[in-house]
Parts: C-alpha cells; sequence; structure tokens
C-alpha cells in the first residue's frame, strides 16, 4: 500500500517545502518526517519521498542508507545508542555494550521480541567529557555504571 502522511504531517511538509530553495534539498528532512510516522523507511517511503522530490529511488536510498539515524528496516519503539568511540571506549563502553545485550536479550542491531527496543552502537555523540555515555531515545545518559545502565533499561522497558 502506497505511503501517505497523515492531514498534521501534511501540514508540516507545505512548512519544510517552504523553508527550501528548491525540493531536491528537502530530501533529509521529508525522510524525517515519513520516519516519524512509520518508525522506518519502507519501500514504500523512498518511493513517496522520492515523488515528492521529483528524484529517483535509488538518489532516496542512497542518502537513506547512509545515515545511521534512519531505519531501512522495521525496528523497535525505543532506541538505545551506546557510544563506543575512543572516551567511551577506554571508559568501558564495550562492557556496557555486552551488558545491554544480555539484559535485552539482543545482539547490536537486534530488537527484542516484543518490539519495544532496538539496540545500537555510535560513534562519538559529542559528549566525551561525561564518557561513557548512551543515547536512549533523545536523552543522553552520561557517566554510566552497569548499575545505571540497569535503572535506564528496566524503566524502558515499564515505559
Ligand atoms: S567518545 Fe563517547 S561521546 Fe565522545
Amino acid at each position: 500500500m502506497a505511503f501517505q502522511l497523515t492531514p498534521e504531517r501534511e501540514q508540516e511538509l507545505a512548512e519544510i517545502f517552504a523553508r527550501y530553495p528548491n525540493k531536491m534539498a528537502a530530501c533529509l528532512p521529508l525522510l524525517h518526517l515519513a520516519q516519524e510516522q512509520h518508525g522506518w523507511v519502507s519501500d514504500e517511503v523512498v518511493t513517496w519521498v522520492a515523488e515528492k522530490l521529483d528524484v529517483s529511488t535509488a538518489h532516496v536510498f542512497g542518502v537513506a542508507t547512509f545515515y545511521s539515524l534512519y531505519h531501512t528496516h522495521p525496528v523497535g519503539k525505543h532506541h538505545v545508542w551506546v557510544c563506543r568511540t575512543l572516551s567511551c571506549a577506554l571508559h568501558g563502553a564495550d562492557d556496557i555494550v555486552k551488558h545491554c545485550e544480555k539484559r535485552l536479550g539482543i545482539h547490536v542491531g537486534e530488537t527484542t521480541a516484543d518490539g519495544a527496543v532496538t539496540l545500537h552502537t555510535a560513534e562519538c555523540l559529542a559528549s566525551c567529557g561525561t564518557a561513557p555515555m548512551m543515547q536512549i531515545d533523545r536523552e543522553y545518559h552520561e557517566n554510566l555504571t552497569l548499575a545505571k545502565v540497569d535503572v535506564l533499561l528496566d524503566r524502558l522497558r515499564k515505559s
């Protein structure tokens, strides 16, 4: 079935187009808008964006697969991103990743069976001074310990 925006998001679409000098420049915000509604960038979303921008689906797919914040397969309701770059790595990021995998029962890149959580690793999230850190959805959690991670994951599973 073809992808369509809700009436509220159609209004946002018009506002996005008004902000850019040409349609093609609006590719990233359109992908965000569609992903926000659909949960991930499916083939139908790629086709919809391509039609709105008058570009090829190959162009849109190329953009969607270049950026790690676009999901080209179904994902969980919540996203846990564990930073694994130098400062975080030196402060135990590997242990945090392994701990998350064990607690969630999944590996990095996978989603829990109930569809609640997808686990990712991330490159530097610009919070090196408070390493190790993770991002859960849009919130940063810093100076992590395994005990803090447990509290965060418990809270997430209950929400
Ligand atoms: S290295 Fe983890 S936030 Fe920069």
